[in-house]
């Protein structure tokens, strides 16, 4: 691209674009933690909007002196907007202070994951032992805020400062892990998530999160395999699971490689979608499917004696190479799949493609889960980079994309609903989006029913930021 794409955008007021775009940030410490800054608005903001937004990301991919090999082991970054309604915005990043993460600083030396000695690996796989980073998501619930990662609790935090308070089994309830994709079904005013127990009787344990009262631990459901479950979905009788073609060597781990491809096998006849009963969970169902590796699930509907299954799917375990290794490119493209199933028959009615463009990180208004919906806003990709944010229609298949332009990366965008909308998709995307040209990070607000017009409003954070993975957003605060 040539030197006239930079002059096509604007930057902030502090720093002059470059001749080309740097996008090595997206992979790289959080360069300044900061508490809440005044932001330059390019643009007008909503006078609607009035919330904190937080996202989660790997914040440190260095320690002491060590580069990590990959994101998913790095302590987390949350990376804060907050919107007063005054037409001002301020932002700030912070680092999750785990107990581990303590621990290193105390110690000056890296205890856990590829950087930590062998034996150390060794015992902390053992024992059990884990650094709960807090990384992957945010929970809002009941006006507190937890950071997420899949293989741990959740790290309770001020969503009013972003510091972290520690790591919450929310009462004794939950176990050892709590995934990083609760889910809250309208219907019942409920959250659900999972966590996921590895050994040789593989288990999910089952959450419920009510919008009052206290939280229950469920129950929990065998799984047939070890395997990686990273998201779910819910409808209003079913918490519904897809297994992936990935098994684990649950051996291997205990001799703690630094490669995690080195601990998955493609495991086609594994696939399945799994139908657990909420208020039976003593009756799920498991009707097999094509092979596939599937990290997030779009959404699920009931439909007659059917349940329709949209998902992100990918057709092998490419993208964990590419993951692990640090190199995109070499990752088959993820695309939007629908799975029809009939539970009481056991059998799969359907299994076709809803859009033939790379998609991934899906999110939608909070009242279209669990329905038969129209719409779902993507990240869009062409070969190794996010290039796009997407309003697809599923029913009409109908795309409206905003292409922010080369060296120019969005991020999954959270939906944010127009308070007292009459459609259920009026409302908000707002994108973290890292600008090569830039050298900064700015959101980006979309009409979530306009996306290919472009933002109606840039914030400037004063400086590039890692990638995030998915956040949410805390109205009125
Ligand atoms: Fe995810």
């Amino acid at each position: 691209m040539t030197s006239a794409h930079s002059t096509a955008h604007s930057s902030p007021a502090s720093s002059a674009s470059s001749a080309s775009p740097d996008l090595s940030p997206l992979n790289a410490s959080v360069r300044r933690f900061h508490g809440w800054e005044p932001l330059r608005i390019e643009g007008e903001l909503p006078r609607s909007l009035r919330g904190t937004l937080v996202r989660a990301g790997p914040g440190l991919m260095e320690r002491f002196g060590r580069r990590l090999l990959h994101s998913f082991e790095a302590d987390g970054a949350l990376i804060g907007l907050r919107i007063g309604g005054d037409g001002g915005a301020d932002g700030a990043v912070r680092v999750v202070e785990s107990a581990g993460y303590r621990a290193e600083e105390a110690a000056g030396k890296p205890l856990y994951g590829s950087a930590a000695p062998w034996w150390r690996r060794f015992t902390n796989g053992l024992r059990q032992r884990i650094k709960e980073t807090g990384n992957t998501s945010v929970l809002s619930w009941q006006g507190r805020a937890f950071a997420l990662m899949e293989g741990g609790r959740p790290m309770e935090i001020d969503p009013s400062t972003l510091r972290s308070i520690g790591a919450s089994d929310l009462g004794g309830v939950v176990g050892q892990a709590f995934s990083a994709h609760p889910h809250r079904l309208d219907a019942r005013g409920v959250t659900y998530n999972f966590g996921q127990t590895y050994g040789p009787k593989p288990t999910i344990e089952l959450y419920a999160l009510p919008d009052e009262g206290q939280p229950r631990r469920l129950g929990e459901v065998a799984v047939p395999f070890n395997t990686m479950i990273h998201d779910f979905a819910v409808t209003d009788r079913y918490l519904v699971f897809v297994l992936s073609s990935l098994k684990l060597k649950l051996g291997r781990a205990l001799l703690a490689p630094k490669d995690m491809v080195s601990l998955m096998d493609w495991y086609p006849e594994g696939a399945a979608v799994m139908l657990v009963p909420i208020d039976d969970l003593s009756a799920p169902v498991r009707i097999p499917i094509a092979p596939r590796f599937v990290f997030h699930l779009v959404n699920a509907f009931e439909r007659g004696d059917e349940v329709a299954v949209d998902v992100i799917q990918y057709p092998d375990l490419s993208v964990m190479t590419a993951l692990s290794r640090n190199d995109p490119d070499t990752a088959s493209p993820p695309q939007l799949q629908r799975l029809v199933v009939a539970p009481k028959a056991r059998r799969l009615r359907s299994d076709e493609l809803l859009w033939d463009k790379g998609c991934e990180f899906p999110v939608m208004p909070a009242r279209s889960v669990g329905r038969d919906y129209a719409d779902v806003w993507m990240v869009t990709g062409e070969e190794d980079q996010a290039t796009g944010v997407v309003r697809y229609n599923v029913k009409s298949q109908d795309a409206q994309v905003w292409t922010p332009g080369e060296g120019i990366v969005p991020a999954e965008g959270v939906f944010v609903a127009e308070p007292g909308a009459e459609r259920d998709e009026q409302g908000w995307i707002i994108s973290l989006v890292c600008d090569g040209w830039a050298e900064a990070s700015y959101w980006a607000v979309l009409d979530s029913e306009r996306i290919a017009d472009g933002p109606v409003a840039k914030i400037w954070m004063d400086q590039p930021l890692p990638q995030t993975f998915h956040g949410a957003w805390i109205p009125g605060a």
